[in-house]
């Protein structure tokens, strides 16, 4: 019998704990023998769960237990979540988690810690939920140098903007049932103005470049200024607006990386891809553009994926997995005012005065606004440009090429 823990039973914990319930069979026959979840960590009191036995609101006690060498982390949150883990890992247990700001933020160090312990820490269900994406860019995509991954990380704000696009929705109405769902973040915030994104791309471009990508230096916009007459107007000019979490390597080994609502053609496969649904492109240089497509948030998605690495580690006790990036000290973040682009410019104004600032593809009219869609510039550039015209701009976003 394999003795795992569960440390934080909310959406996804309980999610780890009814996947370990429901697929038992299974999981033992892919583990080589059964899989028993001895403690489950939390403060609040459940001990009116058939598994209500099983709480315990002190952590020493599963970091003492030599029994459990496979530890779950999807309590949320960095400081206690950091502590424990690194605890875990320094009594010699594997930890899996779907935390993506603890590793976007302390992954290097505690996979660090993991090498040194020769243990794992895993975190497929940090990006994209139940979507496979971790492993097969550290596997199956090795032997690539990465071009571009650019996609849509939020199953929250995706969900919000498919709502207003599809059913005029208003914008806390669709982000209320998104947080009845289970798929925001426990503060919201983090998921509209695009944090929860901005993690996710830096965990992928540290991946794929080798080298720590910091939230707090990567450019992240969310969705709350976007209007429904952005959502009009896209769609005039043959786009959906999506929030889209790009990073974009240049010759010399540096990348763009950050986050942004953008017009996407509504051609483009990710303009199809909507409600909680996320979808990953990666573009390798020998592979070509590869499509990772799924539920990117929800309960029982994210513990597919969470159990999974839990698996993983049963079946690979005495090889671990090697995963890490440097230190951040290679800088391979480029400044985003560089990164040229096509451009959406929602314009109050005489079409003349738009068109002498800005390199105009086409204009539209709508409701006695002008919609333009611009040629590339860069964001510096676009900005001087706007600059001239300022009174009358309502907004701009990037347009997905
Ligand atoms: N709040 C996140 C989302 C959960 O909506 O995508 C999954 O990371």
């Amino acid at each position: 019998m394999i003795k795992v823990a569960i440390l934080g039973h909310g959406t996804v914990g309980s999610g780890v704990y009814e996947v370990f319930e429901m697929n038992a069979g299974k999981i033992a026959r892919a583990a080589g023998e059964p899989v028993e979840v001895k403690y489950v960590l939390d403060l609040r009191d459940f001990s009116h769960l058939p598994y209500g036995n099983k709480f315990v609101n002190d952590f020493s006690v599963i970091e003492n237990d030599p029994e459990v060498t496979v530890v779950c982390e999807v309590m949320g949150g960095v400081r206690a979540a950091y502590d424990f883990t690194k605890r875990c890992l320094l009594a010699g247990k594997s930890v899996c988690t779907s935390n993506k700001e603890l590793v976007a933020t302390k992954g290097e160090e505690l996979l660090r810690i993991a090498k040194e312990k020769n243990v794992n820490y895993l975190f497929e269900a940090s990006v994209g939920g139940g979507i496979p994406i971790i492993r097969p860019m550290v596997q199956c995509l090795a032997a690539n140098e990465f071009n571009q991954i650019c996609g849509i990380l939020n199953g929250t704000t995706n969900y919000i903007l498919t709502q207003m696009i599809k059913n005029g929705v208003a914008f806390e109405d669709a982000l209320r049932q998104a947080q009845v769902n289970g798929y925001a973040e426990a503060d919201p915030t983090a998921d509209i103005e695009g944090h929860d994104a901005c993690r996710k791309i830096c965990i992928l471009s540290d991946l794929a470049f080798g080298d720590k990508f910091d939230p707090d230096e990567v450019s992240c916009e969310g969705i709350t200024k976007i209007t429904l007459r952005d959502v009009e107007c896209a769609d005039k000019l043959g786009c959906v607006i999506k929030l889209i979490g790009r990073a974009v390597r240049c010759e010399d080994g540096s990348a763009y990386a950050f986050v942004a609502p953008h017009l996407v053609q509504k051609e483009s496969p990710l303009a199809a891809v909507e409600d909680v649904f996320n979808a990953i492109m990666v573009d390798g240089n020998a592979t070509g553009e590869v499509m990772f497509y799924g539920k990117g948030a929800g309960k029982l998605a994210t513990a597919s994926a969470v159990c999974a690495d839990m698996l993983d580690c049963m079946q690979h006790r005495d090889r671990r997995r090697d995963i890490g990036w440097g230190d951040g000290s290679q800088k391979l973040l480029r400044p985003l005012g560089g990164f040229v682009s096509p451009w959406y410019v929602r314009f109050r104004g005489e079409r003349a005065a738009l068109e002498a600032a800005l390199p105009c593809e086409s204009v539209r009219e709508v409701d006695g606004e002008l919609a333009a869609s611009v040629n590339p510039l860069s964001s510096d550039e676009l900005a001087a440009r706007l600059e001239t015209i300022r009174g009358g701009v309502l907004a701009s976003m990037r347009v997905l090429a």
